[in-house]
């Protein structure tokens, strides 16, 4: 069987998720639903990442120990994976023993290789992004250069991993992979930040303790982002699931965190002697009209607050409609809501309405044997069938806001066919009954395969849809690429409206 492994980046459980950490997971989630209708047997994993300086700083200033801090709040983070439809398969905690276990064992496996050694460091640190900085590297104003608040510097026995050493190599891979590192930007960057020249790595601390121990020397313990990106080997290394699943086909991870996925991971696997994962898909940020979403800038939009405001699939289908993947996109209440009365109560819901009204109303709710029809019924049918070779195609490429528009334009096209084929008039002339049966049977098969399409975007929509219809079969993207799986004399349901339009003082 064909088998596919995608993540999501672990998530800091230093603060509640906002509607960016959504963002990456929906996105996460639309492929491997994607991949299953396809076929493919997947491992979609997500999870949170306990450890670190910053998370046993929080846990103090509350009087708790970590695990008591942590503990709810990655809660919060199942609970609101749960309200948007997300299937991971796995969710991994770093605090967890099994991955305690896994860090240790590729430590030493790295160690004797030779590529883990004690020696001194002393060097600035940014707590709150977990990241060690060089000199050269800091912002303007001498802070960290990715969240520019200002760093520490640190100065203690440590050990180091050998990331110099592995600069050709990575290159070397980089360059012969050209889809290793997508989109191009990001690989540039990375090809240019190799290119400067790879310092080791700084990989353990001494000043707190809240991290896995340095096996044989606890009075270490790991660098956070060494143990966090073992994460992804953690539940395939000790069974069959590593042969089936291992190298990943997509780590999907935020613009930010390309540098640690692309270059110090990568690193790492060859220093362990395991395969590379297959790509690195940096997506770029969810941004408001005052800059990236994120705690400090106090600009963050709640997604459970969203959720019940509009539920999970307006919300799932705003982000994977509106945001090109691999570049930022604008977040704001006005266009959500502009998209769901345009996109899925008027577009989308009408057409469902309105063909179901219709065989309701002029064939008792029952699908009548349909003929070739005019040329007008036929170009509908070959334009549902290159919808789906479109989407399949976009899909395959990892682009789906294009695809989820491929499918918005069928949808027109079916509301359009309704308009010029007029149902509601052949309905008046008996000698009409069998082109009425052609279209109506044209519409319910287009819902049909709309249902199979949306599936990977707006689970719960796609199931009310094939609930309506009442087709009880599992969304297989094969069935998508007939036209004509619905039996004639199959008997619809009731229409139920599956968006109500969202009025504004606008
Ligand atoms: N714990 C690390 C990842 C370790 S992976 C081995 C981390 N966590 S995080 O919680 O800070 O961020 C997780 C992901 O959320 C990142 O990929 C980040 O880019 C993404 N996002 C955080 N804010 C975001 C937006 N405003 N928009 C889109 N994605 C956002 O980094």
């Amino acid at each position: 069987m064909k088998t596919f492994y995608i993540t999501t980046p672990i998530y800091y459980p230093s603060a509640n998720l906002h509607i960016g950490h959504a963002y990456c997971t929906t996105i996460a989630d639309a492929i491997a639903r994607y991949k299953r209708l396809d076929g493919f047997d997947v491992f979609f994993l997500t999870g949170s990442d306990e450890h670190g300086q910053k998370i046993q700083r929080s846990a103090q200033a509350q009087g708790k120990s970590p695990l008591e801090y942590v503990d709810p709040i990655v809660e919060s983070f199942k609970d609101l994976w749960t309200k948007f439809h997300i299937s991971n398969d796995d969710f991994i905690r770093t605090s967890e023993p099994r991955h305690e276990k896994v860090v240790q064992e590729i430590f030493r496996r790295i160690q004797a290789n030779g590529d883990i050694y004690k020696g001194e460091y002393t060097g600035l640190y940014c707590t709150p992004c977990e990241s060690y900085w060089t000199e050269l590297q800091l912002d303007e104003n001498g802070c960290c250069p990715d969240c520019h608040r200002p760093v520490e510097k640190v100065s203690e026995e440590a050990y180091f991993f050998r990331l110099s050493k592995y600069a050709d190599k990575l290159l070397q891979h980089i360059e012969e992979h050209p889809e290793f590192i997508v989109p191009t930007s990001r690989r540039n960057e990375m090809i240019n930040f190799i290119r400067r020249g790879l310092e080791d790595l700084c990989i353990s601390r001494t000043s707190f303790d809240w991290g896995i121990p340095v096996p044989d020397d606890p009075r270490h313990v790991i660098y956070v982002w060494f143990d966090a990106v073992i994460n992804y080997i953690t539940p395939l290394i000790h069974n069959e699931d590593m042969k089936r699943f291992w190298p990943a086909d997509i780590h999907l991870v935020g613009k930010e965190i390309v540098r640690f996925h692309t270059i110090i991971w990568p690193a790492m696997l060859m220093a362990a002697g395991l395969p590379l994962p297959k790509q690195i898909y940096g997506h770029g940020w969810l941004v408001t009209d005052t800059g990236k979403m994120s705690k400090s800038v106090g600009n963050v939009v709640d997604p459970v607050l969203l959720v019940e405001e509009f539920g999970a699939d307006a919300i799932r289908y705003f982000l994977l409609r509106e945001i090109t993947l691999g570049l930022d996109g604008n977040f704001s209440r006005d266009a959500l809501i502009a998209r769901i009365n345009a996109d899925l109560a008027n577009d989308l819901g009408n057409l469902l309405h309105r063909t179901l009204n219709m065989i309701g109303k002029f064939q008792q709710g029952t699908l009548l044997p349909a003929t070739d029809g005019t040329e007008l019924d036929q170009s509908f049918r070959a334009q549902a069938l290159d919808t789906v070779r479109e989407y399949r195609r976009l899909m395959d490429d990892v682009q789906l806001s294009d695809a989820v528009k491929v499918v918005w334009k069928f949808i027109g096209r079916a509301n359009k066919y309704i308009d010029e084929t007029m149902p509601w008039k052949l309905a008046k002339d008996p000698a009409q009954r069998q082109q009425l049966a052609n279209v109506l049977y044209n519409l319910a098969e287009s819902l049909r395969i709309v249902s199979v399409l949306i599936e990977p975007f707006m689970p719960d929509t796609a199931q009310k849809i094939r609930a309506q219809l009442n087709v009880t079969s599992k969304p297989k993207l094969d069935d998508a690429q007939t036209f004509g799986l619905l039996e004639a004399n199959h008997v619809v349901g009731k229409p139920e409206q599956l968006f109500p339009r969202i009025l504004t003082d606008k």
